[in-house]
């Protein structure tokens, strides 16, 4: 078999026949169009329209890249579907975060061998984070031989064309000279496309888009992570970090303030140190200043941001939060581990006494803010000690959310080499105690707004109870309203209630 990995080639092509990457990509996005026509359209008997399905695993950022991917379909004229099951292209964005995420994925492509087998047309894609790892792409050619195209997140953009290239090899016909794909021979004679490139300097801009709600958008500010904690795949599987221009960010939120968005998500792994790596360098207090008086000028009224590293949060940011008119007082600061030892030995470059005190200034400048974390048990080494100087912050910090994780050893990454691994039992008991704390903080916080009115936005019928429209507080809370379904993007007052741990139940006042 070929070798599978490649660098990645630069993105303007040898031909310059193109006056942007993004219009080569339409260019294929036309292709297929014509092909998926003629395969779905009238000359497959009236079939009607194909069909997409993209899964999402992971983070918002992959939410992000799935909705580019779904754009790209769309445009070559597939329509989506829920169950991928039943659809005629079917992508997986993978996530490898911990281990779970990757055996989410085998668990899915189990259940479409026999649908693939029957409907051998059928197309499946992966692509993500997982993609990026060593190994994976040789595992998953062996043992799922019915992939036909797997791409990393570097070239996300190429994925039309790699789409086209593979019908256009396996209907034994010319792809352009300038491909970016790989296709390799499946063990049943078939061929499959691959592309997975090391990093890449570019941003690709201004690609197709499906927009998953229409009031409200991610919108990546960065790409990749410079960090390398101990534990973490992320700068491996996502490349260094890269900053998208400012103009080109703010040219995004106007668009978005003309189709009517009332909340925007600035994305990056590290928003917080936005813009270092540009030409011209700006601070991410500045981009944040700039779009929220752009979001007033706009009409978009909530501006939230993911996710922020405690070593880069600086007085600044502070600064231009709390004087943001547009900014949502809530703050995603993570903590990991509250042992002084244990953070160094994740390569976090803050000990707790560093983290209480960026939390106390955040506090002060804006007294109602909502703080959650992400926290990792079991870190190798992690003794009832260093277990307890977490419990110990988390206790002090208080926070309104908490995402608890078990330590999950990455291939490659440093701490999978660390001594001393927690034994499974242990670490499911400090895990039990840990959410126990946390959930009793969680309760008492969230008794707090118990009375209150407070502006919603609505976002979704409610998953158990269709009587009820979900939406969520500035500060991010969870309420369910009696109500019907135009409530939905629009931003009304509701008393809350009760508060029930996590969420509240309320009705509208207006
Ligand atoms: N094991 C467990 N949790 C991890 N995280 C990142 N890498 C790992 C790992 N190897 C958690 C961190 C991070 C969140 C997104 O995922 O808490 O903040
Ligand atoms: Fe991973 Fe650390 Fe980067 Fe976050 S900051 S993505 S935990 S390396």
């Amino acid at each position: 078999m070929e070798s599978r990995e490649m660098t990645a080639c630069g993105m303007h092509k040898d031909g310059k026949a193109y006056p942007s990457e993004s219009r080569r990509q339409y260019e294929y996005i036309d292709r297929l169009r014509d092909i998926f026509g003629s395969m779905y359209g009238d000359a497959s008997g009236g079939r009607g329209q194909g069909t997409f399905s993209v899964v999402t695993f992971g983070c918002q950022m992959n939410a992000r890249d799935s909705e580019k991917l779904s754009g790209i379909l769309e445009g070559a004229g597939l329509r989506e579907v829920e169950d991928e099951l039943s659809a005629d292209v079917v992508i997986f964005n993978t996530c490898t975060i911990r281990e779970n995420a990757n055996e989410h994925l085998y668990g899915r492509l189990g259940r479409l061998k026999p649908v693939k087998k029957k409907r051998p047309d059928m197309i499946i894609a992966i692509c993500g984070c997982m993609m990026q790892e060593k190994d994976e792409v040789e595992k998953i050619s062996e043992k799922y031989p019915y992939v036909d195209i797997m791409f990393g997140t570097h070239n996300l953009y190429t994925f039309a064309e790699l789409l086209y290239d593979l019908l256009m090899k396996r209907g034994g016909q010319q792809i352009l000279p300038d491909s970016h794909g790989q296709d390799i021979l499946l063990r049943d004679g078939r061929r499959a496309m691959i592309s997975v490139w090391k990093d890449t300097p570019d941003i690709v801009e201004e690609l197709p888009n499906k927009r998953k709600f229409p009031f409200k958008q991610g919108v990546n500010i960065s790409f990749g992570c410079n960090n390398f904690c101990s534990y973490c795949i992320v700068p491996y599987v996502r490349g260094r970090e890269k900053s998208r221009e400012k103009k080109d960010i703010l040219e995004e939120i106007r668009k978005l303030g003309r189709d009517g968005v009332k909340e925007i998500m600035l994305l990056g792994q590290n928003v917080n140190s936005y813009g270092k790596d540009l030409s011209e360098p700006v601070s991410f207090a500045e981009l944040l200043r700039e779009t929220d008086s752009l979001c007033d000028d706009m009409g978009i009224e909530r501006i939230r941001f993911m996710t922020s590293h405690p070593k880069d949060l600086s007085d600044e940011l502070i600064e231009a939060m709390a004087s943001g008119k547009h900014v949502m007082k809530q703050f995603h600061l993570p903590l990991q581990s509250g042992s002084d030892r244990i953070l160094k030995m994740m390569n976090r470059h803050y000990d707790s006494e560093a983290y209480l005190i960026k939390a106390e200034k955040l506090r002060k400048a804006m007294p109602d803010i909502s703080i959650s974390t992400d926290i990792i048990v079991g870190f190798p080494g992690e003794t009832e000690e260093d277990f307890e100087a977490t419990l110990d912050v988390v206790r002090r910090m208080r926070y309104d959310a908490a995402y608890t994780f078990i330590y999950s050893e990455r291939e490659g990454t440093p701490a999978a080499a660390f001594p001393d691994k927690v034994p499974e039992e242990i670490i499911k008991e400090r895990f039990g105690r840990l959410l126990e704390l946390q959930n009793s903080i969680a309760a008492e916080n969230c008794s707090r707004l118990k009375g209150r009115v407070l502006p919603v936005l609505f976002e979704e019928i409610n998953e158990k109870d269709a009587s009820l429209i979900s939406g969520r507080l500035e500060n991010n809370s969870l309420v369910h309203v009696k109500g019907d379904p135009s409530l939905i993007g629009n931003i009304r007052n509701v008393r809350l209630l009760e508060a029930h741990g996590f969420y509240y139940t309320g009705e509208l006042t207006d």
